[in-house]
């Protein structure tokens, strides 16, 4: 393949979402749940989707990629992946999957599967990308990237089932084998949610150092405006398959237009307001 001049890849977002509309076909009928949204992903950023339970957040992760199931989701609008418009095209959604853009899953207990070695999970996504690779070669490979995402002593783990590892090393785990692909947009549908918020924490900032290092694009899915508030560049706000508010991530925290936004914002504990009343007091 010939190399894309550098300067286009520059300017063209990685991820342009525009008008997108989401159908689901369900038991009680046809469901907007994506009801005209608009955004984009640029190298380096970190883009949030933020909204309470059943706002449209997942669907709309989900069918940017195109991992909704044809028949019962029906797109309109367009997505660009890296200039390459995947509903229109649906071998470029297959073409871009894993490799371009790679999914976070949300619950890292049941994402991998129990029965095979972490090792042998992490290599087969290796050789997926690397088809020519050996699989001591994928090994090597493999082991460097359970390093750069923080598991200690990767050699020793790498014969190790999933059953052996805490919830906040297997969302590592699945960093991994999402970066495996070598992709250059990550999604990430609420990757912390299922987790303790000490490791919350851990992860979010393994994400981020990831970031800063490999200029990696971000689409967040988080229903914690805490979470949001640390990680983005930039916030839509969505209620009703719409957004409602968007912005950048400091004018959204800052200074909420919508009543929606402040309802969300009400429910963040706040620890500086804590400290100021026992200052106050003392
Ligand atoms: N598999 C499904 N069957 C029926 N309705 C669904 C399904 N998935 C999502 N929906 C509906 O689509 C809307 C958006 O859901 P979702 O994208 O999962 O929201 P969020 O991720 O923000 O919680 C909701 O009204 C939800 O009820
Ligand atoms: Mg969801």
């Amino acid at each position: 393949m010939t190399e894309q001049p550098l300067t286009s890849k520059e300017e063209s977002p990685l991820l342009d979402v525009a008008d997108l509309q989401i159908e689901l076909v369900t038991a009680r009928g046809v469901v907007r749940a994506v009801d005209g949204v608009s955004f984009t992903v640029r190298r380096g950023e970190t883009v949030t989707l933020i909204g309470e339970s059943g706002s449209g957040k997942s669907t709309t992760a989900m069918g940017v990629q195109r991992l909704l199931p044809e028949g019962l989701a029906v797109l309109s609008g367009s997505v660009r992946i890296a200039g390459r418009d995947v509903l229109a095209d649906p071998a470029a959604a297959r073409a871009v999957r894993g490799r371009t853009v790679s999914l976070i899953p949300q619950d890292p207990m049941t994402a991998l599967s129990p029965v095979h070695t972490i090792g042998r999970q992490l290599g087969d996504a290796i050789r997926l990308r690397h088809p020519s690779l050996s699989r001591t070669q994928a090994r090597d490979k493999g082991i460097d990237l359970l390093a750069q995402v923080r598991i200690s002593r990767p050699e020793t783990r790498w014969k190790a089932y999933s059953h052996q590892f805490s919830g906040g090393m297997l969302q590592r785990i699945l960093i991994a084998v999402a970066l495996a692909g070598e992709p250059e947009l990550l999604v990430a549908d609420e990757p912390t949610s299922a987790l303790d918020a000490t490791v919350q924490a851990s992860v979010l900032d393994l994400l981020m150092e990831l970031q800063e290092r490999t200029a990696i694009g971000m689409l967040m899915i988080t229903h914690d405006l805490g979470v949001a508030r640390l990680v983005s560049d930039r916030i839509h706000v969505m209620k009703d398959g719409r957004f409602v508010e968007s912005g950048p991530a400091d004018r959204i925290v800052d200074t909420p237009a919508d009543p929606y936004t402040r309802a969300l914002l009400a429910a963040v504990p706040r620890l500086g307001a804590w400290d100021e009343t026992q200052g106050a007091a003392s």
